[in-house]
């Protein structure tokens, strides 16, 4: 297994679930809508702790870059943070409109991490670990998560 191949498959798992979060607050199922975003907010940051705490060191200390991608990656994990307290502020408070602007934003903003991730961190993290334990590692926990 490649190192990157468990995130991968993660990212198109969080879109899934964030899209049950946003429908069900999105019809007003603030019950269904609340455990949904629980088990997406819990999912996507189980992915940012594999990838913070496994995958950008281990790119790290192979390649020596530590100022380079995964910085800007962490980065964005920061602000994707900020935008997912902001959601939980508003289902708390049952506000349907600011739950499903700031879950607009997140989704972008998703997309677009994701998808520097898939076509140039990733495979930068790929070809600098070659075969290794961190594939196996990432999949443990996220199964676990
Ligand atoms: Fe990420
Ligand atoms: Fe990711």
């Amino acid at each position: 297994m490649s190192a990157t191949q468990p995130l991968f498959q993660h990212h198109k798992h969080c879109d899934e679930i964030f899209a049950d979060a946003e429908e069900a607050c999105g019809k007003g199922d603030w019950a269904g809508g609340a455990k949904a975003f629980a088990a997406f907010a819990g999912q996507l940051e189980a992915h940012f702790l594999s990838e913070e705490e496994v995958l950008f060191p281990a790119f790290e200390s192979a390649t020596g870059m530590v100022s380079g991608p995964t910085e800007v990656m962490r980065g964005e994990h920061r602000q994707m943070r900020e935008l997912l307290a902001q959601m939980q502020q508003a289902l708390d408070e049952r506000d349907g409109e600011g739950f499903g602007g700031t879950a607009e934003t997140l989704l972008i903003m998703m997309q677009q991490h994701n998808m520097k991730e898939e076509n140039i961190l990733y495979p930068m993290c790929d070809s600098a670990l070659g075969a290794s334990e961190v594939g196996a590692t990432i999949a443990g926990r996220l199964a676990a998560a």
